[in-house]
């Protein structure tokens, strides 16, 4: 990789360290999310040159949240091809992330696969097709970061069932216009795992890595299709960070997804995957810190996909 990266994280950690974030707040609505303290950050990047560079806790799992959607999707596609978009659709939301409004006004059809109506008919479309939904996405996880050992943090998942019935009701609002085939407790137990895995900045960024190398994994396989994989960046550019999209897209300039547990994910295309983690949230339910962070290297390295 061409610039001094080691360097530029150390800047974005030392801004971090001090910057004032506001009102940034962690996501409270269950304990083993606000129960992280405030000041963890971590940052790494893996290039697709195969270089990898890393600052903080970079090794401390955390809960990755709607990030898990970006990896479902994918699994969906391997599945369904070109027939998942009869049943969800490639539009920002500009809603909040659990909202139900705009779901009945459009008679139960998900905006985009990155909200949680759209990610909870994915995981419904995962029940359809595949053999232990509850496990694929840990699975899939764990074959493309190369930890074998991936797993759903059970508490996390016990949290998100006790405290899920707005999810339920996205659920059974689209159950009730013909549009989830599977039982909604299945459908959203599958969906409240994924949610649910514990991975470190490092697995994440690993992970990822394939957006921006043309579908190819780690272990030099094609994960899937290399146009696939140009659309989940469209989807993560356009939808990724919920109604806070415009304003990414603005400051950062690349495709991007968000999980209240505050990890981001991001790419560059033939350069980089990017994985950072603190855990306040801003209003819209992104990693205050995060945003900052990736603003600052992709004007530290002057280039987004613009
Ligand atoms: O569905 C929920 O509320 C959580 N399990 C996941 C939400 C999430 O990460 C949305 N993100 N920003």
């Amino acid at each position: 990789m061409s610039h001094n990266y080691a360097a530029i994280l150390e800047q974005i950690a030392e801004h971090v360290a001090t910057a004032d974030f506001g009102t940034a707040r962690k996501a409270d609505y269950i304990p083993a999310l606000s129960d992280v303290p405030d000041d963890h950050f971590a940052m790494v990047i893996c290039g697709t040159d195969g270089e990898e560079h890393a600052i903080g806790m970079a090794d401390l799992p955390f809960s990755i949240q709607s990030m898990s959607k970006v990896f479902a999707l994918a699994l969906a596609q391997r599945a369904y091809g070109d027939e998942l978009w009869q049943f969800v659709r490639r539009e920002p939301s500009g809603s909040a992330f659990n909202s139900l409004i705009q779901l009945e006004q459009e008679n139960g059809i998900p905006r985009n696969p990155f909200i949680n109506a759209g990610a909870i008919r994915v995981a419904d479309l995962i029940t359809s097709r595949y053999a232990n939904p509850d496990r694929s996405a840990a699975e899939f996880l764990a074959q493309l970061c190369g930890n074998p050992n991936i797993r759903v943090d059970n508490d996390v998942y016990l949290s998100e069932h006790l405290h899920g019935d707005r999810n339920r009701a996205i659920a059974y609002l689209m159950k009730s216009f013909g549009k989830l085939d599977n039982p909604v407790e299945d459908v959203v137990r599958a969906y409240f795992k994924q949610c649910s895995i514990a991975m470190t900045a490092r697995e994440m960024a690993r992970a990822c890595r394939f957006l921006a190398c043309k579908g190819i994994g780690l272990d030099g396989k094609q994960v899937i299709p290399a146009d696939e994989t140009s659309r989940i960046n469209a989807l993560m550019l356009t939808c990724g960070m919920y109604d806070g999209v415009g304003d990414f897209a603005f400051t950062v300039g690349i495709p991007a997804k968000s999980g209240v547990g505050g990890g981001i994910i991001g790419v560059i295309p033939g350069e980089f995957s990017v994985c950072v983690w603190s855990p306040r949230l801003d209003q819209r339910g992104n990693s205050a810190a995060g945003i900052r962070a990736l603003e600052m290297l992709i004007r530290a390295i002057g280039r987004s996909v613009f």
